[in-house]
């Protein structure tokens, strides 16, 4: 089998290879990432570890680059991973959000028509179902309207909703998978749990929004990629899977969390400004994925997260 897997030098992609070159020692692997985020160019080093995963620099928005790679390469399967995912970067600037999120998702589907790709997957977020408040004990399934509050959550829901209408109009066979907020070694500095890590490890102030009392459900990065695999081989086609860590925490609790475990002191928190429309809490069952695929996760957070801090500290220099 022979699979795309854009993004693949990102945080979660990265993780996702790693578990499947390892699983799949037959399969063979191309990553294809524009590497426009700079902790990716890092992971690159890992990746070329593994003799079945082939990089090639690409952007997905490019249409000619990606028809001749797939006249090319002739895949079994896409996996998009590809994706502009900071929340704050897209309330500054939405542009380039619709253009990789929505036409980069376009332009892989219609090359999976045109060359006769069998599957596509694509990878979303809780984020499409927009939050909830804090004490409420609702969980949004996938059936749940679609209420994204930014700018980046939006693009993600458009073009979960353009993958269903390709299966519906076209009889491509996608599947979607919406997972919570992940964690885990090789994830870019712009998220909470890695900053937090370096700004501990140097004695540098760690930022938190407003109060800080926003919640998200954790999940470790391998419990995910587990998931994509299982939705993968054995999913049904048209079929949208939430994928929830189960692990609801509160941001000040993850960061003081891991200021206690790095022996560091709470008062290198800095309280900033919130940012405007800051979801207050994601909140999603992942009963389907259970019971259709027995999917659940192996991996605990209070386990997961002091492996994690080891990583990076481990691995900081070579950032
Ligand atoms: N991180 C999370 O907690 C989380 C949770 C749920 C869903 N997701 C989704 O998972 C996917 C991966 O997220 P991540 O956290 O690993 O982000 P990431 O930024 O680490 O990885 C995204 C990768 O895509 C690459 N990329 C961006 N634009 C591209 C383009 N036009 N062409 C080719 N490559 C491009 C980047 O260089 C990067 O390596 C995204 O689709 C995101 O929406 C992330």
């Amino acid at each position: 089998m022979k699979l795309l897997v854009t993004g693949g030098a990102g945080f979660i992609g990265t993780n996702f290879l790693i578990y499947m070159s390892n699983k799949y020692l037959n399969y063979k692997f191309i990553c294809l990432d524009n590497l426009s985020v700079k902790e990716s160019n890092n992971n690159l080093e890992y990746l070329k570890k593994y003799k079945n995963i082939q990089f090639i620099k690409g952007d997905i928005t490019n249409e000619e680059f990606i028809n001749d790679l797939f006249k090319k390469e002739k895949f079994d399967a896409v996996i998009n991973f590809a994706a502009e995912v900071a929340v704050d970067y897209s309330i500054e600037n939405p542009n380039i959000f619709l253009k990789t999120n929505v036409l980069g998702t376009a332009i892989l589907m219609n090359a999976c028509l045109k060359y006769k790709v069998d599957r596509y997957h694509q990878i979303s977020t809780d984020e499409v179902y927009g939050d909830l408040p804090i004490n409420s004990k609702k969980k949004y399934d996938e059936t749940s309207v679609l209420r994204p509050s930014n700018p980046y959550a939006a693009s993600k829901a458009a073009a979960d909703i353009l993958a269903l209408s390709y299966y519906r109009t076209y009889g491509l066979k996608v599947t979607i998978s919406r997972s919570t907020n992940n964690y885990g070694p090789h994830q870019s500095f712009r998220g909470l749990i890695p900053l937090t890590i370096k700004n501990c490890t140097y004695n540098k102030s760690i930022p938190i929004f407003g109060t800080g009392n926003n919640i998200r459900d954790w999940i470790y990065v391998l419990d995910h990629a587990r998931a994509i695999d299982l939705i993968l081989h054995n999913g049904k086609i048209g079929q949208i899977y939430n994928i929830s860590g189960n692990s609801k925490r509160t941001n000040l609790y993850v960061v003081k969390k891991i200021i206690k475990i790095m022996n560091k002191d709470n008062n290198l928190i800095t309280y900033v400004k919130d940012r405007p429309g800051h979801d207050l809490m994601y909140s999603i069952n992942s009963k389907k994925i259970e019971n259709e695929l027995s999917w659940n996760r192996i991996y605990t957070f209070d386990k997961s997260i002091i492996y994690t801090i080891k990583w990076y500290e481990k691995n900081l220099i070579l950032k």
